[in-house]
């Protein structure tokens, strides 16, 4: 197994991995003086993790006065009341429970991509939010889901389909692919685009975990990362180009890859143009 890769048991021993991997960070900053800024993923994947992180702030004192968050992405247009809003979500399984008192997250160290703004003024926002990650030095670790076709965030294959280099996304609007309305259960809300941060955007970050559970996860990590080597028509495989990324994944989710050394053959290869 290549220090790129790590494969626990089942969903809770990588979610508790991933936790750890994350509190080590911030009470290692918060040590230094530090701010901690995290890159942070919604969907099923991460829930785990979160839960983990509200536990270790009820119970072992982990202390979010200096954490800095940006998530990835979120539906436009998406009232912060809709069942579908990344905000709504957030809220729900992480920070409605690590904020206030003198441990908690503030409010104002919380940045989630607006659901709200109106379209002539998206450009604008997508722009203020990359300029916010700058001012704070950079994102120190991003937490990345993967979509059953490959997406991250929510940078679709169809993105990179007509030869748009990676290293251009930015944080900008999206239209979604058909695939991801379905699997996202959007059919019926009207909801068909989003705004994401860029694969560039996430490939800036100074590291990045990548997290994968589940049978329904084993094809497209087989796809993207496994012996046949890196497939550029899915998004995540960019990321094998980065220096600091590592793959944390439970064994249904590896269950297709070779987990010798044919795995993540394509390592490196991945430069910016
Ligand atoms: C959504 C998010 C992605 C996420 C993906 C996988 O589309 N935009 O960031 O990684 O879903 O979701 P899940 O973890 O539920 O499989």
């Amino acid at each position: 197994m290549s220090d790129w890769l790590t494969i626990k048991s089942d969903y809770d021993a990588m979610s508790e991995a991933a936790a750890k991997q994350v509190a080590i960070l911030i009470r290692e900053n918060n040590r230094k003086g530090k701010s901690t800024v995290l890159g942070l993923a919604t969907g099923s994947t991460p829930t785990g993790l979160y839960k983990e992180l509200v536990r270790l702030y009820e119970e072992e004192q982990l202390d979010f006065s200096n954490v800095i968050t940006f998530n990835l992405d979120n539906y436009w247009p998406c009232d912060d009341a809709h069942e579908k809003s990344y905000v709504k979500e957030m809220n729900e399984k992480l920070f409605d429970h690590i904020i206030g008192g003198e441990r908690g997250i503030k409010r104002e160290n919380i940045h989630i991509p607006s659901g709200k703004v109106v379209e002539d003024a998206i450009e604008e926002h997508c722009i203020a939010y990359e300029e916010k990650m700058k001012q704070v030095g950079g994102i120190d670790l991003q937490i990345v889901g993967i979509g059953k076709n490959g997406h991250i965030g929510f940078n679709e294959p169809e993105h990179l389909a007509d030869g748009t280099p990676w290293y251009k996304l930015r944080t900008r609007k999206v239209d979604l692919s058909p695939a991801t309305i379905k699997a996202n259960g959007l059919d019926g809300t009207g909801i068909k685009s989003a705004i994401t941060m860029g694969i560039d955007t996430i490939m800036q970050a100074k590291s990045v975990l990548l997290l994968a559970s589940g049978p329904d996860k084993a094809q497209i990590i087989n796809e993207t990362f496994g012996a046949e080597g890196l497939n550029l028509k899915s998004p995540a495989g960019i990321l094998a180009g980065h220096e600091h990324c590592h793959l944390l994944i439970d064994e249904a989710a590896a269950a297709a890859i070779d987990k010798g050394e044919a795995a993540i053959k394509g390592k490196g290869v991945i430069a910016r143009g």
